[in-house]
């Protein structure tokens, strides 16, 4: 063998350069190189499926029967539980409770009968991971506890466990904390997190067990290091939340087996987490109703609608170029709202614009359009919307409100929660007879909305 050969790896997105660089031209983070060992190259094909082509018809087919995990949001959010052979990361930021999540996902799976739960733990010792075990009222002998960093040892015990039991589940917790000892570089670094997955990956595909796999998030929001983990796996899910607060939000943010926008809502309680079934309630909740600058919009997230409040801030006259701040929404659709409302004689390109979506929600959907187009008109006239109103429906570049898809399931949730009055695109009007509860109010233009919402004064 010759002598090591090493490279510099952007630990951020996992480019690799010949010599140090300050900033990374692929992403463009500064002082993330560092050197490492030469990596193996994945090998091309992955052991256990032939590499020969095959009439598409004759490939089994990787849909089989999902496990549920016993936990219904996070089953959602996967796409209907979990598929054979499938390698999920869960990323999120460390304490935020993805170990406790996996636990009782864990449990769950053990619980049902499908198989054992292995449960790889590369951070704490087994007297800590007994320790959440009994926080959390497990004391089920299907969930086999390993600690271990080496990333061949879990692979061989896992294969050693599967020949005398059935496993459901392996759990890597965490990814940056295995390690291949052969490879130079140290743990958490680029090239050892992708080893290890791809070592996780081919075990998962040649055994047919799913793996999930933990990934701490860096405050950037990145996933540091397995941000180039991404493209190997199946699922990226991720865990969010104010770690001071207790409310957890559940997202896939890349999923080969299911819809991407699927959410779920949890409370960290002194029992785990607790699902919050009802979404839009929870979202709600700290709103204050007839405050300028507040409106309620249902927003579809995944298979479901979901209402949540836009909040808009109208500042001051700005003698340079004022702020534009979009939090939760697009910032390209707020400047065209913007610019459609100057249209509709309410000029703001002067003052400072504020909008968020609350709930660290993130609504990318046009249909949030009429209530943005709502709340920024209410903060700019001081004046509140209609206390029990809902707003939907797509604006366009002339001002003419755009129907949206699944009217009927928004229009549904905002009578389930009590509200009384919708403002819906004239084109979705007709899914509204099914709801006599709500008064429907059909608008057409931006204009002759504004003049609608704000006829009183
Ligand atoms: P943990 O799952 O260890 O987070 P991560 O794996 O993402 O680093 O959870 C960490 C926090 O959750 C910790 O501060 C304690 C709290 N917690 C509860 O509030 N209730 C519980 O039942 C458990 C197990 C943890
Ligand atoms: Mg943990």
């Amino acid at each position: 063998m010759g002598r090591v050969q090493t490279v510099f790896a952007c630990q951020s997105c996992g480019a690799t350069a010949p010599k140090w660089m300050g900033r990374c031209p692929e992403c463009g983070d500064w002082n993330s190189y560092v050197e490492e060992a030469r990596t193996r190259a994945a090998p091309a094909s992955t052991p256990g499926l032939a590499s020969q082509s095959v009439p598409i018809a004759e490939i089994a087919s990787l849909d089989g029967p999902r496990r549920a995990t016993g936990m219904p949001g996070f089953d959602r959010v996967l796409g209907g539980g979990l598929v054979a052979g499938s390698v999920v990361l869960l990323g999120g930021e460390p304490g935020i409770g993805k170990s406790t999540l996996l636990f009782q996902a864990g449990r769950g799976l053990a619980a049902d009968g499908t198989g054992d739960v292995l449960y790889a733990s590369a951070e704490e010792s087994a007297a800590q991971v007994r320790l959440r075990a009994e926080r959390l009222g497990i004391r089920d002998g299907r969930l086999l506890v390993l600690p271990e960093t080496d990333v061949s040892r879990i692979v061989a015990e896992a294969e050693a466990e599967a020949r005398k039991r059935s496993l459901a589940l392996v759990v890597v917790d965490s990814i940056q904390a295995v390690a291949d000892p052969t490879l130079a570089s140290s743990p958490g670094t680029v090239s050892q997190v992708r080893a290890a997955a791809g070592e996780l990956t081919r075990y998962a595909k040649a055994s047919g067990v799913p793996v999930l796999l933990v990934g701490h998030v860096t405050k950037d929001g990145n996933l540091a290091g397995p941000k180039s983990l991404e493209h190997l796996v199946d699922a990226v899910i991720s865990i969010e939340g104010d770690r001071g607060g207790a409310r957890r939000l559940l997202r896939a943010t890349k999923n080969r087996f299911g819809p991407v926008d699927e959410i779920a809502l949890y409370e960290m309680t002194g029992e785990g987490l607790a699902e919050l079934p009802d979404a839009s309630a929870v979202l709600l909740a700290e709103r204050r109703a007839g405050l300028p600058g507040s409106a309620v919009t249902a927003a579809r997230e995944g298979t479901r609608s979901v209402l949540v409040e836009i909040q808009a801030l109208v500042g001051g006259v700005s003698a340079g170029s004022p702020r534009r701040v979009a939090i939760g929404l697009d910032g390209g659709r707020l400047a065209l709202l913007m610019a459609v409302l100057e249209g509709a004689g309410l000029p703001l390109s002067s003052r400072e614009v504020f909008v968020s979506c609350t709930g660290g929600l993130e609504v990318s959907e046009p249909a949030a359009d009429l209530a943005v187009v709502a709340a920024l008109a209410s903060s700019a006239r001081s004046q509140a919307l209609p206390e029990r109103g809902v707003f939907f429906g797509e604006i366009g570049l002339l001002g003419e409100v755009r129907r949206v898809p699944a009217a009927a399931s928004r229009l549904k949730e905002a009578a389930a929660l009590g509200f009384q009055t919708v403002y819906l695109p004239s084109g979705n009007a007709g899914d509204a007879s099914a709801f006599p509860d709500l008064a429907c109010r059909p608008v057409d233009r931006v204009s002759s909305f504004l003049s609608e919402i704000f006829r009183k004064s």
